[in-house]
């Protein structure tokens, strides 16, 4: 039988409905939430992710600033934006789209934004928080997947659970939700041997390596929940993930599909990190 779909689309909407009403409780208090979304220089697929956050704003009811700096701007100018809206109590949420231009450090720029203001978790704060038990906000993709899991009780603890990729955005801190949930976790990385050995053991997979169709049918234990984080284009024009979709929905017990998955689940995501920052400065 071929795997139960996990629609990343419906649960979206319905966590966005959910936003909603909390939007209006802080309208009681007086608040409406606000996020700035900074874009240095016109990368495209940066600029689609900044048009779609800013629209999914506007969707549920928050404030939203599109912040567009040119591909040449300084570290300073950059820095004086962040500091300008650090000082701005009408934005609760700042967001910096990556990758920024290599004459710009990632790290200090993200360092620069007031740590009650980092609505994608990546500030040290963030991940100190996150990896001591305490998160402040929580990154946002896996933040979704694990909404994603929980929506379909999937049981984690004492899962085994397996990370393809182990990026800061989202390999690293995925394995760090998964294994505070109670999960026993494996990282794997682009020099990992025998790369489905591992997946093969995997109670839960999650792919997240930006390589479309790498996991193969052959690489998933029969009845495994596999969530594909990929977002990759081929050359005519089609987007797939990183999951070889049309052969594992045969093997998974659960699939992700791509687009419609962790895609929109991630901007809620945004959403919902904004609001609760909006909840706290009102609090
Ligand atoms: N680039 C790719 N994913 C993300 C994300 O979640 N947040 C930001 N700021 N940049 C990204």
């Amino acid at each position: 039988m071929p795997a139960t779909l996990i629609d990343g689309k419906l649960l979206s909407s319905v966590l966005r409905d959910e936003l909603r009403e909390r939007i209006e409780r802080v309208a009681d208090h007086g608040y409406k939430p606000g996020l700035v979304v900074i874009l240095v220089g016109a990368d495209p697929a940066s600029s689609v992710y900044v048009k779609n956050k800013i629209k999914a704003c506007e969707d549920v009811g928050i404030y939203s600033v599109f912040e567009h700096l040119p591909a040449t701007a300084s570290e300073e100018e950059l820095l004086d934006v962040i500091q300008a809206y650090n000082d701005d109590d009408s934005i609760q949420g700042i967001l910096v789209q990556l990758p920024l231009p290599a004459h710009l450090d990632a790290h200090k720029v993200i360092e620069a934004i007031a740590a009650e203001k980092d609505v994608d978790g990546f500030h040290l704060s963030s991940v100190g928080a996150l990896v001591t038990g305490k998160p402040l906000f929580r990154p946002c993709t896996p933040y979704g997947v694990m909404k994603m899991l929980e929506a379909h009780e999937i049981p984690l603890r004492g899962a085994h659970a397996v990370v393809v990729g182990a990026s800061n955005i989202v390999g690293k801190p995925m394995a760090m939700l998964l294994l505070q949930a109670g999960a026993t976790v494996t990282i794997c990385n682009s020099k990992t041997k025998d790369l489905a050995h591992h997946t093969k053991q995997a109670d839960i997979l999650i792919a997240a390596v930006g390589k479309p169709n790498m996991i193969t049918s052959s690489m998933v234990k029969p009845g495994a929940v596999v969530i594909d984080v990929g977002i990759n284009r081929l050359p005519d024009g089609k987007l797939v993930g990183d999951v070889d979709f049309n052969s594992v929905k045969y093997v998974a017990g659960y699939l992700t599909p791509v687009p419609g998955g962790v895609g929109p689940m991630t901007i809620t995501m945004l959403l919902t990190n904004t609001v609760e920052a909006a909840e706290r400065a009102c609090a």
